[in-house]
């Protein structure tokens, strides 16, 4: 049957036009949809944040009389004035790509007291960058311009345009007279002095409303050292080897280790529930903006950059920290070092340190043993125990500065790294601890490395046994836990 012409016609026209409003409406879509995630309910999302300045938001409506009139073209931004990019990131739009900002930190361990806030940014060069100031009592921010240190060794290349490269920004915020000194305790940052910020952060640890002097920076505990964990992202339950990990590092004397996570395993959340209620362990949700430049990478090269995003993590762990530690170690969950048998961590790196001399340290560097599952002949109990039960190691440390751990000095890093430090207030000096020890960095494994079928690691290997006097209390302690949270025994 022939449908009617003008009938025909019309359905013509009609398909037309609906095509092109389809393609028109295609065209309008924003590019990266994700690109302008403005949270929709953001007081709920983020009530809790330690990154927004909650508490500065409250003085400012407890006492509007202090904050009224102001003669600077800028305004204070309400939450509701946020701009994200992801749950944790706050979205800085810059010609050419974007500055994509994560935390805030009070730093007044040098000669000049400064705010360093951890962002990254996708142009090559950094663009002029402000902090907009904010201080209590007072409704005129200070505009200081920002020194954006890279957090990234540039001969391992890069930064690159286009990839998310970490940066910590880092500004001044000594008060220009007359006002009192004191600290800051929100920034926002900007790319001219003047205008409406749509990203603030909370300075954090910055004494509010305190009158400052560099000369009594906080007093540090010499004897306390903490543990980084760069995250934790396994959909498996490795809950059994992250309680036989913390319960050793807990016998080396760590005052706390903080962990952070992207995606965990819910007995694995159990387990961090369990430490953190003891307060032994600090937990941090932790996500990443989204990498919208449309760069195209391939898969190798997009891997080597993602390792920069590790950096986050690391310098968060350092920032929050600079007082309540005066060491801190980024290892992984299938890392140790082991102390001389029965010490602790502080009474190895008092003996290494004792004998230094002038020479301030800022990182204690120990050589990498591999310990392969291959290479096993024997077992010193449950398998499951990884740490504890395999005491065959490679007799060569890997080369130097490959792989490498150290604790680093809180007092002097400045950019912090699962390696080595890469910035200090000045050169950074390494000490390195003698392949013999005191101490020893271990690396579990399963195969030899990434590519590699066979290695001398699996062949040239010895029996070392390390935790012989921590074993029969640490495996008591690892049934303990595993029992009363109700998982799976280690055998
Ligand atoms: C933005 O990109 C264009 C084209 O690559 C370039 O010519 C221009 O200098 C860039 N501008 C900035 C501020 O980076
Ligand atoms: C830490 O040690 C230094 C010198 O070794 C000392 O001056 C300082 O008082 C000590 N700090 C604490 C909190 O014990
Ligand atoms: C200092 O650190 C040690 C070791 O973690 C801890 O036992 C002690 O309570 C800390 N002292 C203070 C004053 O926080
Ligand atoms: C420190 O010096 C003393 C005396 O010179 C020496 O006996 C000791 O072995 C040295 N310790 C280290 C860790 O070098
Ligand atoms: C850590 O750095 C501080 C500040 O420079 C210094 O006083 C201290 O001696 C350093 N620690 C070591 C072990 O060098």
């Amino acid at each position: 049957m022939r449908l009617p012409l003008p009938t025909h016609r019309r359905s013509f026209f009609l398909i037309i036009i609906a095509s092109a409003i389809l393609t028109l409406t295609w065209l309008y879509l924003p590019r990266h949809p994700h690109r302008t995630t403005v949270v929709q309910d953001p007081m709920t999302l983020h009530s809790r944040s330690r990154l927004l300045p909650f508490s500065f938001w409250n003085h400012r409506s407890v006492y509007p009389e202090r904050y009224k009139g102001s003669y600077s073209c800028m305004k204070f931004p309400e939450i509701n004035d946020l701009k994200y990019a992801a749950v944790s990131w706050q979205w800085l739009p810059i010609v050419n790509g974007s500055v994509y900002i994560y935390g805030a930190y009070w730093d007044p361990r040098f000669e000049e007291p400064l705010v360093r806030i951890l962002v990254y940014c996708d142009v090559v060069p950094v663009p002029k960058l402000y902090c907009q100031l904010w201080f209590p009592n007072d409704n005129e921010p200070q505009t200081e311009l920002a020194t954006p240190v890279y957090g990234w060794e540039p001969a391992w290349g890069g930064p690159t345009m286009g990839v998310n490269e970490p940066y910590i920004l880092t500004c001044s915020c000594r008060r220009h007279p007359p006002e009192k000194e004191t600290a800051p305790v929100a920034v926002s940052v900007v790319t001219a002095p003047c205008g409406d910020a749509t990203n603030v952060l909370d300075v954090q640890n910055a004494p509010f409303d305190e009158e400052i002097s560099k000369r009594t920076p906080p007093q540090r505990n010499n004897s306390s050292i903490a543990v980084c964990l760069k995250w934790l992202h396994y959909r498996s339950d490795i809950s059994a080897s992250l309680v036989e990990w913390l319960q050793l590092i807990k016998h080396f004397g760590a005052e706390r280790v903080y962990i952070y996570i992207v995606r965990i395993h819910p007995n694995v959340r159990k387990v961090l529930k369990y430490y953190e209620d003891q307060g032994f362990v600090v937990v941090t949700e932790i996500d990443h903006p989204p990498q919208i430049s449309g760069l195209k990478q391939s898969r190798g090269s997009r891997d080597f950059r993602d390792l920069r995003r590790e950096l986050l993590p690391l310098n968060d762990c350092l920032y929050r920290n600079l007082f309540r530690h005066s060491w801190l170690l980024a290892i992984d969950l299938d890392e140790i070092i082991v102390p001389p048998s029965s010490e602790t961590w502080p009474s190895m790196i008092g003996a290494e340190i004792a004998n230094r001399s002038d020479r301030v340290i800022d990182a204690l560097v120990f050589r990498n043993y591999f310990v392969l599952d291959g290479a096993q002949k024997d077992l010193e109990g449950p398998a499951k125990a990884r740490i504890l039960s395999h005491t065959w190691r490679a007799i060569a440390p890997s080369p130097p500065g490959s792989m490498v751990k150290s604790f680093i000095n809180t007092s002097t890093v400045i950019a912090m790294h699962n390696h080595l430090p890469m910035s200090c207030d000045r050169q950074c000096s390494y000490h390195d601890v003698p392949p013999e020890g005191p101490g020893r960095l271990l690396h579990f494994r399963e195969k030899c490395s990434y590519d590699n079928e066979d290695c001398p690691e699996l062949h040239d290997v010895m029996k070392e046994d390390n935790f012989a006097s921590w074993r029969a209390t640490v495996l008591q302690e690892i049934r303990h836990v595993l029992r009363s949270l109700d998982l799976e025994s280690l055998e």
